[in-house]
């Protein structure tokens, strides 16, 4: 069984963005700089938030967190996403999911402009992902997956993927990415969600099996097909009194069944987690490269 581990993949993607970015700084050029807006005081998204800022940094980019309070209105984020898509020392702009009820995520997410968006929400960046248009960006966490499976060598072509899960984030985008016309697609693939009939009869035929469905250990050994490669995206926070934080971090995956039957797995933590910042890094140097250094 291969453990497929996202902090040296990650890692290996940062140390070349950072290597690469030298060559620019040492031209005169400025540094890329991503910008994430975070809403409220939810635990996970101010983890997710500090981690992405961190990474950031530590690669030579600029990072720029906007913390407000979860009273703020529908207007003034908007206001605030209208002034950074037009500040041309911004190369990305993300705004962490989800926010308050009285906000809408979908008016939030076209207000940010297509270049900018390198969580790539956008219409306009899911229109092209669906096309195959490279132009565009990929949402973090389907790029970090393709990312693991190309640094591993997973063979793809021809294979039955399932992704379990539909969400605009992950699932879904991930299913388009393993049907496309590339390198590590080429993929049958089937989509299952939470109205699936019978999930395991589809699960077991699965030569590579994704799971995006934010239920602790939902997928266990039985439900694998032997020799399969399993990513797993889940990262849920599950009461652990024996930790200091007072939980522990579980995936979709039961990892200790699943690792009996697979060929190669990736571990919660240290596994897709780290990859989809990867994802956001690569994409956020895209639109620098695309925008400011062919133009400047
Ligand atoms: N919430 C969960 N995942 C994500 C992500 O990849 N980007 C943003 N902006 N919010 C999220």
């Amino acid at each position: 069984m291969t453990l497929l581990d996202g902090k040296v993949t990650s890692q290996t993607i940062k140390d070349n963005i950072a290597g690469e970015l030298q060559k620019y700084l040492s031209e005169g050029r400025r540094k890329p700089h991503l910008v994430a807006i975070l809403v409220g005081n939810d635990g996970a998204s101010q983890t997710y938030v500090a981690s992405k800022q961190k990474n950031s940094q530590a690669i030579g980019f600029d990072s720029t967190v906007y913390n407000y309070d979860e009273t703020i209105t529908e207007e003034f984020l908007l206001d605030k996403i209208n002034q950074i898509n037009n500040d041309e020392a911004i190369d990305g702009l993300i705004v962490q999911l989800p926010l308050p009820k009285h906000i809408s995520e979908s008016k939030v997410t076209q207000a940010i402009k297509p270049e900018k968006d390198v969580d790539g929400f956008h219409d306009v960046n899911m229109g092209k992902l669906a096309k195959g248009d490279e132009d565009g960006f990929i949402p973090a966490t389907p790029y970090g997956i393709v990312k693991i499976l190309e640094a591993y060598d997973i063979q793809t072509s021809g294979k039955h993927c399932v992704v379990v899960g539909r969400s605009n984030i992950v699932g879904r985008p991930m299913s388009i990415l393993m049907s496309a016309n590339s390198k590590y697609g080429n993929c049958t693939v089937t989509l299952c969600h939470s109205r699936t009939a019978n999930i395991e009869d589809f699960t077991k035929k699965a030569d590579i099996l994704i799971v995006a469905l934010g239920k602790p250990e939902f997928i266990t050994g039985d439900m694998i097909k032997p020799g399969a490669v399993v990513i797993d995206v889940g990262i849920s926070r599950v009461e652990d009194p024996s930790k200091k934080s007072g939980f522990a971090l579980k995936g979709d995956v039961h990892f200790e069944s699943a690792s009996e039957v697979s060929s190669a797995i990736t571990p919660v933590p240290g596994g897709v987690g780290l990859m989809t910042i990867a994802g956001l890094l690569l994409n956020t140097f895209k639109s620098y490269k695309q925008y400011y250094l062919k133009q400047n």
